[in-house]
């Protein structure tokens, strides 16, 4: 008899060690404290990119005796990967530009950067540093924006392959009011690139393909009713909508201009057929009652982009509007990036706690956490495989330092729990904050890509 019955075989197993936390409900819906799994030395054992096991390691440890490679972690804290629900990798080189108002902004630095993506070289430049800075910062599966041209959807793609990342885009569909280069010729070849593409990539390894419409006053209403045929065509095989909704005062009024028969902007993109589960709308700071309840009815979500929103200051994205209990709607954060002036999203719940407070709406450390990770994952309908530590999902993981510099270390000392240690790395959100993620299993540190 062997001495271990239950020994599993070694070879191509890897583990990682150390506290964790994971969540297993929605901490809006459910008091906290159920939602929440926390781990004092977790052994999360990874087969082949998933999770193949996962306990305290005393329990299991037991069951893998020859497990040679076993990442240990100390004065950190294990937690999902973390899900970007909205940015535009194509603005990686404009972050931090002045803007006075949204459209002023697009018209001056945002619409002339886009035009540099029909180089296909340029585009993958962009691609894999804007793809390597989110990786260092935690994040393994992103919702982004690329634009015009098939090379900035090819280039995303390759560059998320390469890395093992999850990774949801499409071409950006935008034939009015943009400069001309950036112009879609006709809705129709617009609508067909677009279908040339999701064949192209939709479900290819990690890669998922999104219908995107910038946002209402980019697309005439030709454009938009094609791109809902095009969605619906495709939903049930997983593929996502993606666009802006309600960001700014000045642009609700413009879309109430250019479309006079809808009751609302929601009611724009609902009525040409882009509402519905996989449909991701960014922004939704100016959301009137009747709006959030066609969000919820159709199954839609939405991205919390706080510092874009402050940065651009169209509004605020109101998170206890969002996750009303009577009619919640599936919310994760988004950087935005380049409006958004944080590569990572660790660094966004920051902003959104002090968003709440404006408003005397606190967001608990565990509330946040969630929106970062399964709420994310819940958000993109990706949540029976990503966003928990958890047997058979994706060793989707970022590795949060409590060490991470002299300051930090020192600071923790002065909490008293796991809780107190996070929400006070979130507030500091130390650029070097995240020591390792794990996207798909593979390991990705600082130290590896100086
Ligand atoms: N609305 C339409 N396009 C954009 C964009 O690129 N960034 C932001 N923040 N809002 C938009
Ligand atoms: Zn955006």
């Amino acid at each position: 008899m062997p001495q271990n019955p239950e020994a599993v075989s070694m070879s191509g197993i890897t583990a990682v060690r150390g506290e964790a936390v994971t969540f297993t409900a929605d901490p809006f819906l459910h008091p906290e404290e159920e939602c929440v799994r926390h781990y004092d030395d977790a052994l999360i054992v990874i087969s082949d990119g998933k999770i193949m096991d996962v306990s305290e390691y005393a329990d299991i440890a037991p069951k893998y005796p020859g497990l040679s490679v076993v990442d240990r972690y100390e004065d950190a804290l294990i937690v999902p990967g973390f899900v970007d629900c909205h940015a535009h990798y194509v603005q990686t080189s404009i972050v931090g530009s002045y803007g006075d108002t949204l459209l002023a902004w697009l018209n001056r630095y945002t619409f002339p950067e886009e035009t540099r993506f029909s180089s296909p070289e340029y585009a993958s430049l962009i691609a894999g540093r804007f793809l390597d800075r989110i990786l260092l910062r935690g994040t393994t599966t992103a919702n982004l924006f690329a634009t015009t041209y098939a090379p900035s959807v090819d280039a995303i793609f390759e560059a998320a392959r390469e890395r093992g990342m999850r990774v949801i885009s499409g071409k950006v569909l935008q034939d009015r009011n943009v400069p001309e280069a950036l112009r879609d010729p006709s809705a129709e070849e617009s609508v067909e690139l677009s279908e040339e593409l999701l064949l192209k990539w939709h479900g290819r390894g990690r890669q998922l393909y999104a219908v995107i419409p910038r946002f209402a006053p980019t697309s005439t209403p030709r454009q938009l009713e094609l791109a809902g045929e095009l969605y619906r065509k495709y939903k049930d095989a997983g593929v996502y909508m993606h666009s802006h909704l309600d960001e700014a005062e000045k642009e609700i009024r413009w879309v109430a201009e250019l479309y006079p028969d809808c009751a609302s902007y929601t009611d724009v993109y609902r009525r040409y057929g882009l509402t519905g589960e996989r449909a991701v709308f960014a922004h939704c700071c100016v959301v009137r009652p009747e709006e959030w309840q066609t969000l919820h009815d159709s199954g839609c979500g939405v991205a919390h982009c706080p510092s874009s929103n402050l940065f651009l200051g169209g509004g605020q994205f109101k998170f206890w509007e969002a996750k009303d209990p009577e009619r919640p709607v599936l919310t994760g954060m988004g950087t935005d990036i380049g409006g958004g002036t944080n590569f990572s999203v660790f660094g966004e719940l920051s902003e959104a706690y002090k968003v709440g407070m404006i408003k005397a709406q606190p967001l608990s450390i565990i509330r946040s956490l969630y929106l970062a990770t399964l709420g994310g994952a819940e958000t993109l309908r990706l949540s029976d495989r990503t966003g928990r530590i958890e047997k058979g999902y994706d060793a989707d993981l970022a590795v949060l330092d409590f060490k991470c510099n002299d300051f930090v270390e020192w600071r923790m000392q002065q909490c008293s729990n796991v809780w107190e240690r996070l929400f006070a790395l979130q507030t500091l959100h130390p650029s070097r904050a995240v020591a390792a993620t794990y996207a798909a299993g593979r390991k990705y540190t600082r130290e590896a890509h100086k």
